[in-house]
């Protein structure tokens, strides 16, 4: 008998970019030399500082379970940072830590959604969200959106999208793939058309710290009740040690404790140490650096690719992703994708992977590479352009 496994892991779909992925290993490993734009990830290692930190909670035995809601000194030091970055006084009560932002959003969805509930998520968005929604039996309403709205969920959205089975909305700000922003009056807003539904506000703040010539807001700045999912991956630059954060209010926090103990007992605790460092002045002066490097390449490649062609119609503030209209040159994303791998070995990401939306048209570069490798990549694009039959 052939043997079936979960209508529930049958329902998730792979990313269409690791097939492309595994192509681009393969050119690689037969001596090409591959141009990575496919990846969410910094391309710095972890700054000195957390890695030393890490070693030492090695070298000090810290290699047990930590609580399930996390160190308290990470905790109150995340408090701080909160203190520091946005004037917000939180209680570390309300703080917990989880392997990765993915857990927090585990967490966050374990806790707020009833099998057949849905929230309503921005189409194109981070695939993984629906995925999760779908792992506990909820769901995700995809409301597609466009340059007109900033690639963002609104309130208008929200009133016009919700239903008898919504529960609430997920917006993420700087967003993936998209970059945008959501301004404290938009949150402001999105709050108040959530909660007049009785329903919850999630956002998803893992790429603040990585926005150019602003700073985000925090969704905690205008309503105390939302769940805030936040990450040590990406602006403190540590997505291998696989850590998180979820803001959640005090009435939710021993539900959330529950939950944690039972799907992952703790946040990895040799992690949790080593980002003691991350708030010490002198890994902060590290990565405010890099948040200026990242800046100086999008500043580089926003125009190089809008001067090709690529039709990016709202300049993003934060993340470090390019999401790129490409109907001027014809054809579907992913094939033009596949053009660009095989003959001039750049590597980006197809729309498929964050939505329905126009993501025939659409795809996404990550300034995850130097400088002189995004110039490189450009000029292999102007190239490849040339040889695209759309
Ligand atoms: C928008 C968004 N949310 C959450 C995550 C999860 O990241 P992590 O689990 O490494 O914190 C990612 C990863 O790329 C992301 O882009």
């Amino acid at each position: 008998m052939a043997q079936s496994y979960s209508a529930r892991s049958r329902a998730i779909e792979p990313f269409h970019v690791m097939a492309l992925l595994a192509r681009a290993n393969e050119l690689q490993a037969s001596g090409r030399d591959v141009i990575h734009l496919e990846i969410g990830e910094p391309d710095f290692t972890t700054a000195a500082p957390i890695v030393e930190a890490g070693q030492a909670a090695l070298a000090a035995g810290h290699t047990r379970y930590t609580a399930a809601r996390g160190l308290p000194a990470l905790r109150e030091a995340i408090a701080g940072f909160y203190q520091q970055r946005y004037g917000l006084s939180i209680d570390p009560e309300r703080i917990l830590i989880t392997p990765g932002g993915s857990g927090a959003l585990l967490l966050a969805s374990s806790l707020l959604v009833d099998p057949g509930k849905h929230w309503l998520l921005a189409d194109p968005g981070y695939p993984c969200n629906r995925h999760f929604l779908r792992l506990v039996e909820g769901g995700a309403q995809l409301v597609p959106v466009g340059p007109e709205v900033n690639y963002q969920l609104t309130a208008d959205l929200v009133e016009r999208y919700w239903d008898q089975d919504t529960v609430g909305a997920l917006v993420a700000s700087p967003a993936n793939p998209t970059g945008t922003v959501l301004e404290r009056s938009e949150l402001a807003s999105l709050s108040a058309a959530t909660r007049a539904h009785n329903g919850h506000l999630v956002v998803d703040e893992i790429y603040h710290g990585l926005t150019y010539g602003m700073d985000a807001a925090s969704v905690l700045e205008v309503d105390d009740q939302a769940f805030v999912l936040n990450s040590f991956s990406k602006y403190f630059g540590m997505t291998g040690w696989r850590l998180g954060w979820l803001v959640a209010p005090p009435a939710a926090v021993s539900d959330l404790e529950k939950l944690a103990q039972n799907l992952y007992i703790s946040a990895p605790s040799m992690a949790q140490h080593a980002a003691l460092a991350c708030f010490q002045p002198q890994t902060l002066a590290i990565l405010e650096e890099r948040r200026a490097e990242f800046g100086r390449r999008r500043d580089f490649l926003l125009p190089a690719l809008r001067e090709l062609g690529f039709k990016i119609a709202v300049e993003p503030q934060g993340a470090f992703y390019l999401y790129a209209d490409i109907s001027a040159f014809g054809g579907d994303a992913y094939a033009f994708c596949q053009h660009f791998l095989e003959t001039e070995h750049v590597a980006f990401t197809p729309g498929l992977d964050f939505g329905r939306y126009q993501a025939g048209h659409h795809v996404r570069f990550a300034y995850t590479q130097s400088l002189s490798r995004l110039q490189e990549a450009v000029e292999r694009i102007a190239r490849g352009l040339r040889s695209w039959q759309g």
